[in-house]
């Protein structure tokens, strides 16, 4: 059994009062199971839909169509099942500013209907270096500070599925070292992981299968090594002060002075170094790397209108 099944999710946000914007179609038809244990990412621009299927998984927003099961559990007719078997880690950051920490953490376990939850708390918050911050009050923590207590309350009643929506969004380079470290344990003791990020060097190095997103459709879904496969294989990568001949301009990715053109074959290598040498472009800091997942999801997210992939049955 998934441990998360979509199954043709769709999600219409209605128009509401005099001078709405039209009904808006945020999800349109969204397959796809993830298998417990499995380290999962989902990917996709601003406004794709990540946050609104997680809303839907989470059972705080309504399908306008399909059906979402966890563990068997159907968000809807079976929300205390299904909820009991997530942790969700939320993109905003929402709190009882009044609480301290350990009374937040114990709240929710109670919630839950966890008594004796003290020891998994005191190793919650040592595992997310919060310790020392047990007694302050939610208003007194740092923006990253209160998104690691996010994380222990989506925790706290040991969930067998985490869903994390952007976990590391404001999080500083150590703090997502630690963030993943533990999530990462996690994982590796069977629980199974939903992840969104904008950061794909994280999802790159962390997911085993991943979906992109775009305008509310998946339009790729496949394990991780192979999306990459799919990518143009190399990336000449240099600085230029100068401007590109429209040929090789049309296929670059500019950011500043740094240049990133695609070369799916080595001849193509050659072919664009000739090309800039014959424009008089002066180049520096050349290098060819391997593509990486950025390099496809742009490739995958500029392409034309996305068709969805036909629905997958326990892809693996
Ligand atoms: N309550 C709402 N009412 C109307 N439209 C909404 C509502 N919530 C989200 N939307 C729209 O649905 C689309 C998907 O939003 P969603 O928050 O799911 O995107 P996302 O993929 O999580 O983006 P981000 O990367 O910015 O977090 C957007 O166009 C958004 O404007
Ligand atoms: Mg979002």
């Amino acid at each position: 059994m998934p441990a998360i099944s979509f199954q043709s999710v769709s999600k219409v946000y209605a128009s509401t009062g005099k001078h709405a914007p039209p009904p808006f179609k945020a999800l349109d038809d969204v397959s796809f199971d993830i298998e417990e244990g499995e380290f999962f990412g989902l990917l996709g621009p601003n406004g794709a839909g990540k946050t609104t299927l997680i809303s839907i998984l989470a059972g705080l927003a309504r399908a306008s169509g399909g059906r979402v099961l966890v563990h068997g559990y159907d968000v809807q007719k079976d929300f205390v099942a299904a909820r009991r078997h997530l942790g969700i880690v939320p993109q905003e950051l929402v709190f009882d500013p009044f609480f301290t920490v350990r009374e937040a953490l114990r709240f929710q376990a109670g919630y839950f209907g966890l008594r004796h939850s003290d020891d998994w708390i005191d190793e919650l918050l040592d595992g997310l270096g919060l310790s020392d911050k047990a007694g302050a009050n939610m208003r007194q923590l740092s923006g990253g500070m209160k998104r690691r207590v996010l994380v222990g309350l989506a925790l706290v009643h040991k969930p067998p599925v985490i869903v994390l929506d952007e976990p590391t969004a404001g999080v500083d380079v150590e703090l997502r070292q630690t963030l993943w470290q533990f999530i990462s344990n996690l994982s590796r003791r069977g629980h199974t992981v939903l992840l969104t990020t904008h950061y794909l060097e994280e999802a790159e190095a962390l997911c085993q299968r991943i979906a992109m997103l775009k305008l509310g459709r998946v339009i790729a879904l496949d394990r991780t090594s192979a999306l990459l496969a799919k990518a143009a294989a190399k990336v000449l990568h240099f600085k230029t002060d100068d401007a590109l001949p429209p040929a090789l301009a049309a296929q670059a990715r500019v950011t500043g002075r740094i240049v990133e053109l695609p070369a799916p074959m080595a001849a193509e290598v050659e072919h664009h170094l000739a090309a800039l040498r014959e424009a008089g472009v002066r180049i520096e800091d050349l290098e060819i790397r391997k593509a990486d997942l950025e390099d496809v999801f742009i490739q995958l997210m500029s392409g034309p209108a996305p068709a969805a992939v036909p629905a997958l049955e326990h892809a693996q």
